[in-house]
């Protein structure tokens, strides 16, 4: 049997179509643009890569996109500094710190300078609460586009058993938390879980983010189970070609599960469009703008 494949881009793509609707309505009541501001460091090239897509994304919906690309010898203070200037200009809705950042920065106290309400990531401790405790706020993007992808494709996931390999506060935490909020029984798995092929196997949902590509084989996981790879790391293969792969083993996987997002093309676009959908619902909400709440 071969698995159905949960077309990310598509998805993405229709959801970043209904922002552009509603990012128009917004222009023509409000006067103004919503505004994101993107923050870069230094030259890592896959924070550049993701950054471009992201500046790109926020024009093709109608949005303002203000960059700072900043050096890497740069202070910890003068970037304080720049966030508090962002924090303080109403053009700017959301603001996004692209990370990592240099060894020299406290990411801990760059994120807690953010202000919660134009935090657009969700990563800020006031955000990461209010998901834990089940109040509005801002949700991160990666898990918030794993969601949805999951729900679209299994309806409504209560009573669902459901693994999150990987325990990060960018990824495998807010999913946990999405998770168990739709009721679905969570398990979290780590570098430390004594037997994962085991948890893995219970689970009708797996959810891979861990950053080890091919972790997870095929026959670890349930027959027709839904599954969510969220790494996609660029490998050597022995030919010397390069490819992007997942933490899932795709071809083993695909004959096993019942659907999987492929990688490219499955839960990456999800994030820029998940993104772009927080920075218009801030604008929204600093205008008191009233929009579909589907989105
Ligand atoms: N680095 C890797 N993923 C992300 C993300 O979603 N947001 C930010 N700011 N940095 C990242």
């Amino acid at each position: 049997m071969s698995a159905k494949l949960i077309d990310g881009k598509a998805a993405a793509a229709a959801l970043r179509g209904r922002i552009a609707i509603e990012v128009s309505r917004f222009r023509e009541s409000i006067g103004r643009a919503p505004g994101l501001a993107v923050v870069l460091i230094g030259e890592h090239p896959p924070s550049n890569a993701y950054v471009r897509s992201k500046v790109k994304a926020t024009r093709e919906a109608g949005m303002e996109s203000f960059e700072h690309r900043l050096p890497e010898s740069i202070e910890q203070g003068e970037l304080l500094a720049l966030i508090d200037e962002l924090n303080a200009d109403p053009a700017v809705d959301g603001i996004l710190v692209q990370l990592p950042l240099p060894p020299h920065i406290d990411e801990r106290v760059i994120i807690t300078r953010l202000s919660p309400d134009k935090d657009v990531d969700g990563f800020h401790p006031e955000n990461a609460g209010r998901l834990a405790i089940g109040l509005h706020g801002f949700v991160p993007c990666t898990p918030l586009g794993c969601l949805m992808l999951l729900q679209q494709e299994r309806g409504d996931l209560t009573g669902l058993d459901a693994i999150v390999v990987g325990r990060s506060n960018i990824v495998g935490k807010p999913m946990a938390q999405l998770l168990l909020q739709a009721n679905c029984t969570v398990t979290i798995a780590h570098s430390r879980t004594r037997d994962l092929p085991a948890a893995v196997r219970r689970c009708d949902i797996v959810v891979a983010a861990v950053g080890r590509p091919e972790l997870i084989r095929g026959d670890w996981l349930k027959p027709g189970s839904t599954v969510i790879d969220v790494g996609q790391e660029r490998v050597e293969l022995p030919d010397g070609s390069r490819k992007l792969l997942g933490d899932v083993a795709f071809d083993e996987a695909i004959e096993v599960a019942g659907a999987i997002t492929p990688v490219p093309g499955g839960v990456g676009p999800m994030t820029i469009a998940c993104l772009i959908r927080n920075t218009f619902v801030s604008a929204a909400r600093r205008e008191r703008f009233v929009y579909e709440r589907s989105l």
